[in-house]
């Protein structure tokens, strides 16, 4: 009897453990990157969560929808599934619902257009990567609201500019910045999912 009840316990937390994020199908969601020497996150990963909704081309196991890197050799990335993974940090990010930012208003589309969104990219691919215009934030804003915008919203590298007065599209260094950093960050991502190449995250 007791041995079943420490069953039942053990069973019961690793369900709270597995269940301990409750995102929705659509959420976008955040992985802030850290250095020990900012307070801000330096910069943020992006993805879509999609559970376990199946999708032609979708391992069992890949819950999210995300534009990363898919070989390391060459930076070449992709618009593809992957795993939310247990050891990185991440969180909820709907903050554009009902948003409106210059002339457009950010609403949350509906499942079923979400879903074509992704088997549309999914079979199209999604260009090459370029940080002001296509990274993964955009991604992520585009399968969610049918709107691409990036804001790095409440990191470091979006205020590299605010400082020198630069609209942020003319300003390279935010470029150069960004690029460098994301190209940190998707090395990192892919790690997550293949611990092979570890030795590679920075
Ligand atoms: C956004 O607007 C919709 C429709 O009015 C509403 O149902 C939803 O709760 C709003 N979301 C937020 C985060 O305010
Ligand atoms: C998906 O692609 C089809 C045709 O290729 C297009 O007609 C449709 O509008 C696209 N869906 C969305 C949500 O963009």
């Amino acid at each position: 009897m007791r041995s079943l009840i420490l069953v039942a316990v053990i069973l019961q937390l690793t369900v709270i453990i597995i269940e301990c994020h409750n995102y929705k199908f659509g959420d976008m969601i955040a992985f802030p990157r850290r250095c020990g020497c900012i307070k801000k996150p330096v910069y943020k990963h992006f993805a879509i969560y999609v559970g376990d909704k199946p999708f032609p081309g979708k391992q069992p196991g890949q819950d999210i929808f995300h534009h990363t890197l898919i070989s390391l050799t060459h930076f070449k990335t992709g618009c593809v599934f992957g795993v939310l993974g247990e050891k990185v940090k991440h969180e909820l990010d709907n903050s554009l619902d009902n948003e409106t930012l210059g002339t457009h208003t950010y609403i949350r589309s509906t499942d079923e257009v979400i879903t074509e969104r992704i088997n549309n990219v999914t079979r199209d691919g999604c260009g090459g990567y370029n940080p002001l215009t296509n990274n993964c934030e955009h991604l992520a804003t585009y399968v969610r609201y049918g709107h691409k915008i990036s804001r790095q919203e409440d990191t470091w590298i979006a205020r590299i500019c605010r400082f020198t007065h630069i609209p942020i599209r003319l300003c390279i260094k935010y470029e150069e910045a960004l690029e460098r950093i994301e190209k940190n960050a998707l090395q990192e991502a892919e790690c997550w999912e293949n611990p092979s190449c570890a030795h590679l995250a920075g």
